[in-house]
């Protein structure tokens, strides 16, 4: 029987299209030549920490990712309102990037703002999202795509047309113009992720926009083309984003998807990526899983899509969380509820908020994004943010049967979207943090020490 290879490569990693996980049973031949392999790696290594890797000490486990932006993708320095890196500092990034990780997401190259800014076919921006997909395969990492249908980041002209919308008799022209940036916070990559515009993408929804038929015509082309450019490159996307409501009753956010479409866009979203790429993992992805009554609704939503025969794969839980929740039991228990829909499991956007204003609510709302790092850093963050870190992997690891891949939103946390929340495992300098220690004495079993 042939023995799995120990080093990272692109066989040893989890399979991620079925729930049960195949653990190894590693030969004393094939351990040795580990044990050789890190331990000469670490000598070589020595000065210069970590010598260990995330990808590594989570092999038997998960993907082990990170979102990356152009910058990297493209090796290129940026000079931005907020965000200043130099090319030494991205060369660091990159660094960080292939020699922690197995898997990438893109940040913001692949939504339709940013690929596809115009109407047309020849309205779409291939480039970035090309030196994207080209970084992935030249590092042999597992390739992500975020995201076809998303209420931001998506351009109006989407939604235009000249459809009175119900109820409304004289309507004003529609507004096109973007509204102030909302999209985000101190970290961008500095090549137009901040042009989403307030809410959904400037549209105004109270004027004249796109019939059904336009709309599900438009997606079509768009999630074809796309998909389809990167078929069999990148292997999981995220084909809808964010649709449920954060509060009320109504399950569905009122999106102009929803608006124009009916609530029916999500099943054909599904259905046209699914026709793009049959090969294709298919991830619905939403925030604030944590809270029980948005789990709820995630939960009826995604049964409702699997009794329509809808192709929906994995469930995308962004988890952009804070150092005070959740707790390795509130983990727990989201991760229990979510396997009831006996689906693998991503955690698609971790990150830990450890500013003050960040503590009372974990969302992944864009439009709430910079309100949630004010007020200065929450006390001893580091080692709150060690602590919160190794709960929430106690968690996943718990789970790993259905646990198949984890995203981490940012290399660091000079470019993170939350970059005054200081929320990742390396700090702007790319120098692991506490937490980082904590994430990997969690993958050893050893007991966590922190100061
Ligand atoms: C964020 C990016 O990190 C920012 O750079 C951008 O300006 C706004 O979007 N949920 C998602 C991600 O699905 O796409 C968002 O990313 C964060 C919340």
């Amino acid at each position: 029987m042939p023995h799995r290879n120990t080093v990272q490569t692109i066989d040893a990693r989890p399979n991620l299209t079925s729930v049960k996980l195949h653990k190894s049973s590693f030969s004393p031949f094939i351990s040795l030549l580990t044990a050789t392999l890190v331990a000469v790696g670490s000598t070589a290594l020595a000065a210069d920490k970590p010598a260990a890797t995330l990808k590594d000490a989570y092999k038997d486990h998960f993907y082990m990712g990170v979102a990356i932006n152009r910058t990297i993708a493209m090796n290129a320095a940026v000079r931005a309102e907020n965000v200043n890196r130099s090319l030494e500092q991205v060369n660091k990034d990159i660094a960080v990037v292939t020699g922690q990780f197995n898997q990438i997401s893109p940040e913001n190259d692949l939504k339709w703002q940013l690929i596809h800014p115009q109407a047309g076919s020849d309205g779409y921006n291939f480039g970035p999202a090309d030196a994207y997909v080209n970084f992935g395969l030249s590092n042999n990492m597992y390739i992500v795509g975020h995201t076809l249908v998303w209420h931001s980041q998506t351009p109006g002209w989407v939604f235009q047309g000249t459809n009175v919308p119900p109820g409304a008799t004289n309507s004003p022209a529609p507004t096109l113009t973007p509204g102030p940036d909302t999209t985000n916070a101190p970290g961008t990559n500095g090549f137009g992720g901040r042009r989403g515009g307030r809410g959904f993408g400037g549209f105004d929804m109270s004027g004249p926009r796109a019939s059904r038929e336009e709309l599900l015509q438009r997606m079509h082309d768009h999630i074809s083309t796309v998909v389809g450019r990167y078929k069999g490159k990148i292997k999981v996307w995220d084909v809808v984003n964010e649709a449920l409501a954060d509060g009320g009753t109504n399950i569905l956010r009122a999106s102009p998807w929803q608006q124009i479409i009916g609530p029916d866009f999500i099943a054909k979203a599904f259905e046209y990526a699914h026709e793009a790429d049959p090969d294709a993992i298919l991830r619905y992805n939403d925030y604030s899983l944590e809270n029980p009554a948005k789990r709820a609704k995630l939960i009826t939503l995604i049964k409702s899509l699997q009794a329509q025969g809808v192709p929906v794969m994995a469930i995308g839980s962004q988890t952009h969380v804070s150092v005070s929740s959740p707790s390795f039991e509130q983990e727990d228990a989201v991760l229990t509820d979510l396997e009831t829909l006996g689906l693998p499991i991503h955690i698609t956007e971790l990150d830990v908020n450890s500013a003050q204003s960040g503590q009372r609510s974990n969302s992944g709302d864009v439009t709430a994004n910079a309100a949630t790092t004010q007020g200065g850093l929450v006390s001893n963050a580091d080692k709150k943010l060690a602590d919160a870190y190794a709960g929430l992997f106690r968690a996943f690891k718990k789970h790993d049967k259905s646990v198949k891949v984890i995203t981490f939103w940012g290399v660091n946390d000079g470019v993170s979207w939350r970059a005054q929340g200081r929320p990742l495992l390396f700090d702007a300098n790319d120098q692991p943090k506490p937490a980082f220690d904590a994430v990997m004495r969690v993958a050893t079993g050893e007991p966590l020490k922190v100061e």
